[in-house]
């Protein structure tokens, strides 16, 4: 037994186990390659769909070569492969597809594994993996891929509801303050829940499931969070009341480009994990153009937008002082068959010599570029991440879950930029666009001061860094099952 101890004669053996959303998996196989780093083995569990695809677009199998020991397994995601998991087909099959057939897989993987597993970070939404590992005796942490921020708000909507200030009552309501969420009394309103928060049953199937998931995820051993203390101090102290022991370590993808520059200088290689192609040809396009003049709009990999709404923020940016660089996904416009490419090809017709589409951008480098001065973004948590650490202020549409928070805290917060929900009207748009872009210079100057801060997080000594050490540290020592328990 005594051999077998990862601290003496082998590496810790890792299960990283993310949910088959593009978001998720971003920053996992970030924290993945950061163990790797440690000289940690590492198994990432992705499903065969999302495989496939990194398959199809990345080099992900000759990249981690690079680690040995780094293995990439797949598991069901509960459907049949040719399923085109469009829209929210995660929420709607979760249970079913959780309890009919992933739970029973993940459980065989970790039996079956050599060497043992040693620990699971399992994406924190997936609660039925704190119970696989609970019963196998393996330490579980969980990763919660979202701002903490929507974390705390999801924790605490059954106070919510019991204190009576849900649900909301109709369109006159929404600018109400909400009281019972501990450290966000001062700004978070009716309007800021995480969408589900707007049905009017709020026993709805989703807002329970979201809740139950939320809850379950104090149970694990641990709790990861893409974030720094510098930014979410606050509300990691309060979250801190439910799961003693929490790791703040991001931004990852800022953390893991900090180690690999450290490591194998400017220009080290690194893994692109997207589940689509990205057209690059805007990368020479972004090279034409002046220093912070053109603002880059992507609403990520879920987000859908009617055809009035594509056609409103268009003319908005039409109409603005700005250039832009537009991601629309060839199935992000909800029309009729065809309907939405037709409108994408007059839309492009119409403003050749002021903005460029592409169907899905190489994001970071894009938000890195000189070129770009701004951010139309949906608040997506990796979106929202990546643009602090580039310094690019934001407009933010956000379209659901975690990132009607996240909005508001970028505008009134952090001040880093504007909150648009709720609205989608091409003056609002051409307005709001301006106001970050050209005429009020305090979100670029508190954007530029932000990027400045976080990126020391993640730099030798920073909160992130120190928090990492501690991670890695925890886990070779075998320390996570005797952290106390709330
Ligand atoms: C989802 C949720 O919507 C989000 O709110 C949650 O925080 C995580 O899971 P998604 O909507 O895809 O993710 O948004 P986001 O978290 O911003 O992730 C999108 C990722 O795709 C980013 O890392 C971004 O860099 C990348 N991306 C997006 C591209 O590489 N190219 C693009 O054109 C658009």
């Amino acid at each position: 037994m005594e051999m077998d101890s990862p601290s003496q004669s082998r590496p810790p053996h890792v299960v990283i186990f993310p949910l088959p959303l593009q978001g998720h998996i971003n920053s996992m196989i970030k924290l993945a390659e950061l163990l790797a780093l440690a000289g940690f083995k590492l198994t990432f569990l992705n499903s065969h769909h999302n495989h496939e695809r990194l398959i199809k677009f990345t080099n992900i199998v000759a990249y981690f070569k690079r680690y040995p020991g780094f293995e990439l397994k797949t598991i069901t995601d509960g459907l049949p492969l040719d399923h085109p998991r469009s829209g929210n087909w995660f929420l709607e099959t979760y249970e079913e597809a959780i309890i009919m057939k992933i739970k029973q897989s993940f459980r065989e993987m970790l039996m079956n594994s050599n060497p043992p597993v040693d620990c699971v970070i399992a994406d924190g939404f997936s609660g039925f993996a704190i119970d696989v590992a609970n019963e196998l005796g393996i330490p579980i942490i969980g990763f919660r891929t979202s701002s903490p921020r929507s974390f705390w708000v999801y924790y605490s909507i059954t106070d919510i509801i019991k204190a009576g200030e849900l649900p909301i009552r109709g369109s006159e309501d929404m600018d109400r303050l909400i009281t019972t969420v501990p450290g966000m009394e001062t700004y978070l309103r009716c309007r800021d829940l995480p969408s589900f928060c707007r049905k009017s049953d709020i026993e709805d199937s989703t807002v329970q499931l979201i809740v139950k998931q939320t809850r379950k995820s104090t149970q694990a051993d641990a709790l990861i969070f893409n974030t720094t203390d510098e930014l979410d101090g606050p509300i990691l102290s309060q979250i801190r009341t439910k799961c003693a022991n929490i790791y703040p370590i991001g931004p990852l993808h800022a953390q893991l480009n900090t180690k690999l520059k450290a490591k194998h200088g400017e220009s080290f290689d690194q893994f692109s994990n997207t589940l689509r192609e990205e057209d690059k040809s805007c990368i020479p396009w972004l090279d034409k153009q002046p220093y912070r003049s053109v603002i880059y709009v992507s609403f990520g990999s879920i987000t859908s937008t009617s055809r009035d709404q594509l056609v409103e923020l268009w003319y908005g940016l039409l109409n603005s002082k700005t250039k832009f660089l537009f991601v629309v996904r060839p199935d992000s416009v909800i029309g009729k068959d065809g309907e939405g490419e037709d409108v994408v090809k007059e839309l492009m017709e119409k403003s050749k010599d002021r903005g460029y589409i592409v169907d899905w951008a190489p994001q970071e480098v894009v938000l890195n570029h000189q070129a770009v001065g701004g951010f139309l973004t949906h608040s997506g948590w990796n979106s929202t991440l990546e643009s602090i650490v580039a310094g690019v202020p934001m407009v933010c549409w956000p379209y659901f879950a975690d990132q009607q928070v996240t909005s508001r805290v970028v505008s009134r917060v952090w001040k880093i930029g504007l909150d648009m929900k709720d609205v989608c009207d091409r003056k609002i748009v051409e307005n709001m666009v301006n106001d970050v872009m050209v005429d009020r210079k305090e979100f670029v100057n508190s954007a530029t001061d932000m990027a400045k801060v976080i990126n020391q997080c993640v730099s030798i000594g920073g909160s992130s860094s120190n928090n990492l050490d501690r991670l890695i540290e925890d886990i070779r020592m075998k320390r996570l099952k005797t952290t106390k328990r709330l």
